[in-house]
Parts: structure tokens; sequence; C-alpha cells
């Protein structure tokens, strides 16, 4: 962060920085919120695939849905504003899985995690920071990339937000997906979504979402709505082309050096000792 206005763009909440769009007293408040039987909670890390499964889900239900914000964004107001939806919500969440309000685990709600391969998430988020006001400015690649390790970018680590998920992942409510799965056969993981959340989608539905669901069919898609911030699962930024951006699997080989890929390594299989992954 190179000035103090910059400074002020992100604090610090039970050890992990948010933005100051998510307002300390909506942090503070988070577990009251009221949670309903059939929310669909959303969860991941950012720049993971979120506004892509986001995408997926609203087209698989044929009754009204309601994709919200992610619970943690906003100010006080959001708990009255989530309460006052009248149909199913869908609702995101970057949230770890200890911070995750325990309504929504006592009502056993249905979870989606999806994850994406940290490297490249890494880069995504890199570019996302480089391009989005509302962040801090990151000058360097390199800079950005001992952040990203030390977790001292927005939600943390990478490595404590899946482990602490994936400690949950043989839970009856919570469906695990990885972002290079629905790269290699959208249509399968479109079906094993729509099992899990019991809906009943022909094959034909499912090809012609897959279809609809696409990069370059999302992404001019969104350009078309860009002005409108209510179109957009993230709420740190209106401009829809710093979400759909790229959207390839290993694009961290254009900007990682052999021994920055050394370094990540040491430390992924560190961190991740007690992971499956
Ligand atoms: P890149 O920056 O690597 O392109 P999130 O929605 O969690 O913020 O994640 C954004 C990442 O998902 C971006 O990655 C974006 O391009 C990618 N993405 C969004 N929609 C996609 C789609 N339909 N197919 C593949 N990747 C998609």
């Amino acid at each position: 962060m190179s000035n103090p206005s910059e400074a002020d763009l992100i604090h610090m909440f039970k050890g992990i920085p948010f933005t100051t769009r998510s307002s300390p007293e909506l942090l503070k408040s988070l577990d009251t919120i009221h949670a309903r039987e059939d929310d669909v909670l959303l969860v991941s890390y950012p720049k993971s695939g979120t506004h892509w499964l986001a995408g997926v889900i609203t087209k698989l239900y044929n009754t009204q849905v309601t994709l919200t914000s992610p619970i943690e964004f906003g100010d006080i107001s959001k708990l009255e504003e989530l309460n006052k939806v009248s149909s199913k919500r869908i609702i995101p969440t970057h949230l770890d899985y200890n911070m995750l309000p325990p309504n929504f685990k006592n009502k056993k709600c249905k979870m989606i995690y999806i994850s994406r391969n940290p490297k490249d998430t890494a880069v995504s988020m890199y570019h996302y920071y480089r391009d989005n006001p509302n962040l801090p400015t990151i000058d360097t690649w390199t800079a950005f990339f001992d952040l990203f390790l030390k977790g001292d970018v927005v939600c943390g680590s990478w490595f404590d937000h899946f482990l602490s998920w994936e400690e949950h992942e043989n839970d009856k409510n919570i469906l695990f997906l990885f972002y290079e799965d629905m790269k290699k056969d959208l249509p399968k993981i479109v079906k094993e979504i729509s099992l899990f959340l019991a809906l009943n989608v022909s094959d034909n539905d499912i090809q012609d979402i897959c279809k609809k669901s696409s990069f370059s069919e999302m992404k001019s898609d969104t350009e078309k709505e860009n002005s409108d911030p209510n179109h957009t699962v993230c709420a740190l930024t209106s401009n829809r082309k710093l979400i759909f951006r790229k959207g390839a699997v290993g694009d961290w080989k254009n900007h990682f050096t052999p021994k920055q890929n050394q370094r990540f390594e040491e430390i992924f299989n560190e961190k991740m000792k007690r992971s499956k992954m």
C-alpha cells in the first residue's frame, strides 16, 4: 500500500484482511443472520470461478431465484436486505468455514465450494487488484506474489481458506468442485450440481446451459450489462471486464518464474501436508 488513503481500503477482522466495503459492524453481526433451509451458498476464495458457477446455478432453476451479493459485503443494512428477499436465495460468500454464520451450518443449507489451482487464482487476483481502484495498488507481479503467499490479500490465505472447507468435504450438504473440472467437462459438472440440488434437468437443458455459460457467451453478455452494478456477484467492481479476463487453465505459466514456481511448490507442500489435494 503506497499511501494512507490506500491503507483505508483494507481493515482486519479476526486476522483476515477485508475491504472496507465489508463494514466491521456487518462482520461482527454476521452470526445473527437469519438462514433459511432452502438457501444455497456458493462458496469460494476470490477468483476461483464464482461468477461462472453462479451463472450455471441460476440457469438450473425454472422457478424464481435471487442471486444476492456476498453475505459479507455491505453495511449492517445487509441483514435486513437479505431478509426481504422473497424468493429462494443463492448466496455467494468468500468467508472461510470458521467464519461462516452458524445458522447456515445448523440448518444444513446446501453449499457448493469451488476451488481452483492456487497458481492461477493468484494470477487472476493479481490482474484484478491491478485494475481495481477499490483495492490497494500493486506495483509488480513479484510484489503481489509475495503478498499472496503471505495471505496478505483480501480474504487472507488461500491455503487457510481451502483447508478450512476441505475439512468438511464429506459433509452431505457440501459439494466440492474444481474450476479445472468445469473447464474439462462442463456438462458432467452441471449434471452433478443439478443432482446435488435435487433438480430435474434434462440433458438437452444441460447442453443449453453449458452453451450459455461458456466464457465467450458470459463475457459478451456481461459487457452489455457493464453499467449495471446489480448484475455482478462481485461487489468490488461494476466493471465486469475485470471479472471475465482470460478464463484459462495454466495462465500462471505466463507469470511465474522458475524460482517463484519452486517457492510456491515448497510452501504448497508444507501448508497442504494435511490435505488430500
Ligand atoms: P481469469 O482472471 O484467470 O480470467 P471469480 O468469478 O471467482 O471472480 O473468478 C474469476 C475468474 O473466473 C476469471 O479468471 C474469469 O475469467 C474466470 N471465469 C469467469 N467466467 C468464466 C467462464 N464462463 N468460463 C471460464 N472461466 C470463467
